[in-house]
């Protein structure tokens, strides 16, 4: 699928995006690199990062500078910001995109395992948002937040209870600071998406056999997963100057999901059009 952008809309723009090696965060990395813009990668592992960064630099001609980076790790994340400039001279937009995740039922899971993942969802996130936002409100520059969620930051859902909390607290932060923030011409906005394949999500979301038994394109209206440039188009726009009166807005991107899963009639669909024309019939 084509970009959707014009060429150049990221032009001399610096974007942080955090878990930039692997998965989501790359495929918006790659596509906001062919739009210009000069990209810092950070994440745990120093090696993806390190080969992440050499294949989209080769195929998109854009600079990629990778550090690494624990979320959970304030020290680190002022390196990244302190690094970033010196490199590239000034940050323009943070992508929030790091997580971590594993299904579980919740009263199997041990206080450590909960931490772990508010941890690095929650935690790493306003860690992010503060050191860049500091930083930005000192140095009087504009700046532009997008955070990744999903659609269980405002329903909930059992089983993935940790990551479910802490992306409601990255959807409240958020809003919150799309506010608070705005007099200082530093926007906030989130993008919370349905399930796109990723080696990450699926080996702990859908572990085993369970692959085998949930397709995760039955539960959505479009019958298919997202396709990455779907979401890179959005995450660019977002991240752009077009974008620049949204602030404060979560945007979901899910084939119309979690819509289908809460109306109380949706099941309707198993109903097969014979059905229909003898209920029909009866009526009349
Ligand atoms: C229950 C678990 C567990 C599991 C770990 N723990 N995995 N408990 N079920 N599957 C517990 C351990 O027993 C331990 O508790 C505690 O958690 C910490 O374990 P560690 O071994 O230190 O953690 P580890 O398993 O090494 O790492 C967990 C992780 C890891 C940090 C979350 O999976 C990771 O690095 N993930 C990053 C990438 C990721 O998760 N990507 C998917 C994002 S997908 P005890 O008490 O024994 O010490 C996503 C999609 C959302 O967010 C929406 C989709 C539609
Ligand atoms: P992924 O490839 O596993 O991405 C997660 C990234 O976070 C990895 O690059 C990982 O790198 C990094 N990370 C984990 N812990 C970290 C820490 N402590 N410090 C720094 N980086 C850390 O999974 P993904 O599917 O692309 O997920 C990307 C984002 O999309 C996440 O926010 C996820 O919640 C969201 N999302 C995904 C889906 C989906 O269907 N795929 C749906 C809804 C929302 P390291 O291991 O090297 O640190």
């Amino acid at each position: 699928m084509e970009g959707m952008l014009k060429d150049g809309a990221l032009k001399n723009k610096t974007i942080i995006i955090t878990g930039g090696g692997t998965g989501l965060g790359r495929s918006m990395g790659k596509y906001m690199l062919e739009l210009g813009a000069n990209l810092v990668i950070t994440s745990r592992k120093e090696e993806v990062l390190q080969k992440t960064a050499e294949e989209l630099s080769k195929q998109t001609g854009g600079q990629v500078l990778p550090i690494v980076c624990d979320v959970r790790k304030y020290e680190q994340i002022q390196n990244v910001i302190d690094t970033s400039e010196k490199y590239f001279g000034q940050i323009d937009g943070v992508l929030n995109n790091a997580a971590g995740n594993f299904i579980s039922p919740t009263e199997r899971l041990s206080h450590r395992a909960f931490d772990i993942v508010v941890d690095i969802v929650l935690k790493g996130t306003y860690y992010f948002t503060l050191a860049a936002g500091k930083n930005w409100i000192t140095k009087k520059q504009k700046g532009n937040f997008l955070n990744i969620v999903t659609t269980y930051a405002w329903t909930g859902s059992g089983y993935v209870v940790p990551s479910a909390c802490s992306k409601a607290g990255v959807l409240a932060l958020t809003r919150s600071l799309a506010v608070e923030w705005a007099k200082y011409n530093i926007r906030s906005n989130a993008i919370a998406p349905g399930p796109f394949p990723t080696e990450g999500a699926w080996s702990r979301l859908l572990p085993g056999d369970l692959v085998k038994k949930f397709d995760p394109a039955e539960r959505i209206p479009l019958k298919r997963v997202g396709e990455h440039s779907e979401l890179a188009n959005l995450a660019a726009y977002l991240m752009s100057d077009y974008s620049g009166y949204i602030n404060g807005e979560v945007i979901t991107i899910d084939g119309g999901e979690w819509l289908r899963n809460g109306g109380e009639f949706s099941h309707l669909e198993h109903i097969p059009e014979q059905m229909w024309d003898e209920l029909e019939k009866n009526r009349k």
